[in-house]
Order: structure tokens, then C-alpha cells, then sequence
């Protein structure tokens, strides 16, 4: 079917006000444990824009590993380019497209690293390859071809054989700390449901609008 012709009719029930949770962090996680429950692939995954030295938008897909009052935590090299980028410009904004049910949850906000021993805490509870991993890549480094990455692998192995692999410092968590949080429910007729919070710096509330499809 070409790219055109190629429509899903949202049939699926709306969202009003009264549905929504006061708190946009309890909200996201009633939507994030409906998407699992539907089976939607890897729930958990984001999709987040940084900005780079020239101000043009980068973007790129994570897990996000903690949602709570803080924010949304994912992991990642430090030395990528959208850490690079974030040391410079520390916002961002992240979507979790659950298609499946016809939703997406946009988040905007400013981003901070998370502590050391909780990027600790979290590396270790890594399996023992993924942290073999972080060791091994340079992320986002040129690199003249695979057998590089492998040989990394290799020596980091041999290098760790006898010990538990401890965190690199090039590697730890990243927290998005939401300052608008938007749900989004497919409608029939591209007639959706859309309730943004947008929260009130002086007063630490969340105000939550309707906004037009
Ligand atoms: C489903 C999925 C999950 C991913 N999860 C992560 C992640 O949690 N952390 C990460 O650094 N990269 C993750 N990646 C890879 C990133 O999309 C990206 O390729 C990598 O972080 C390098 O991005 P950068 O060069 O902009 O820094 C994931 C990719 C996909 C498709």
C-alpha cells in the first residue's frame, strides 16, 4: 500500500478530564502498564531530542530505566554525542509512541545527570555482556570496522575475568526532570484527544489543558 493511501482509523475509546490522573508521573505509569499489558514492544522505549552546538535538533531512541517525581532516567555513554550535547544544552524532549493504542506521550524539560551510585546501583544490575559493552564501545566514535568493537570486547573480558565488571565513569544515567508532559489519544477523523500539564515553577503545580487536535 503506498504511504498515501495508508490510514488507520483510531476507534479507540477518548480521554477526557476527569480520566487524568492530577500527578502526570502516576498518569504516564497507568498508560506505561496498559501499553505492557497490550503486549506493545519494549514500553519503556523514548524517543529523545537534544540539540547540538549548532541549535539543530538531534533525536534518537533509549530506555527509560526509572520514571518517578524526578523524571524520566535512561542510560547511556557519557562521551556520546547526545551527552556531548547535553553537557552544552542540558534539555531535551523525549515521546513514547505506544501506536498500538493509539497513544504518544510527549515530555519537555531540562536534563541533569543522575548520582554516581545510582548509575552504579543500576550497572550492576546490568547482565554481565551489557556491561562488557559499555566498556567496549566508544559510542558514537568513528570506527574503521566491527573487529574493533570485538577486540575491545575480548580484552575488557579477559580484563574483568575474575572480577565483577565495575561501571565505567564514560557511562552513567541521565535524568529528564518534565516541565510539560502531554497525552495523546487517537480519535476517529484525526479528531484526537490531547491534555497537556504544564507545570507552574512558582507554585510547583501541575495545570492541565485541553489542546486541539
Ligand atoms: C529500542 C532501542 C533502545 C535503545 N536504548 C538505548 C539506551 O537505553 N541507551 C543508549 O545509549 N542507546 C540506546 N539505543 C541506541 C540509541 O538509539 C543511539 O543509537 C545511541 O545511543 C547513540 O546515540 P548518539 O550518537 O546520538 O549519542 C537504543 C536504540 C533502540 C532502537
Amino acid at each position: 500500500m503506498s504511504l498515501r493511501d495508508r490510514r488507520v482509523q483510531y476507534e479507540t475509546a477518548g480521554l477526557e478530564r476527569t480520566d487524568l490522573d492530577s500527578d502526570p508521573i502516576a498518569q504516564w505509569h497507568a498508560w506505561y502498564e496498559q501499553a505492557a499489558s497490550a503486549g506493545v514492544a519494549e514500553p519503556n522505549a523514548m524517543t529523545i531530542a537534544t540539540i547540538d552546538q549548532n541549535s539543530a535538533p538531534d533525536s534518537r531512541v533509549v530506555l527509560a530505566r526509572a520514571v518517578d517525581a524526578r523524571g524520566f532516567v535512561f542510560y547511556t555513554n557519557y562521551e556520546s554525542a547526545k551527552s556531548r550535547q547535553l553537557a552544552v544544552s542540558p534539555v531535551a524532549s523525549a515521546v513514547f509512541a505506544w501506536l498500538d493504542l493509539h497513544r504518544q506521550v510527549r515530555v519537555r524539560g531540562t536534563v541533569q545527570k543522575i548520582s554516581d551510585s545510582e548509575s552504579d546501583e543500576y550497572f550492576a544490575s546490568r547482565p554481565r555482556e551489557s556491561q562488557i559493552g559499555a566498556w567496549a564501545s566508544p559510542q558514537s566514535q568513528p570506527i574503521a570496522d566491527r573487529t574493533i568493537i570485538e577486540a575491545r570486547v575480548a580484552e575488557f573480558r579477559a580484563k574483568f575475568e575474575n572480577s565483577d565488571v565495575p561501571r565505567p565513569a564514560s557511562w552513567g544515567g541521565w535524568c529528564l526532570v518534565p516541565s510539560s508532559i502531554e497525552f495523546w489519544q487517537g480519535r476517529p477523523s484525526r479528531l484526537h484527544d490531547r491534555f497537556v500539564y504544564d507545570l507552574n515553577h512558582a507554585t510547583k503545580q501541575w495545570q492541565i489543558q485541553r489542546l486541539a487536535p
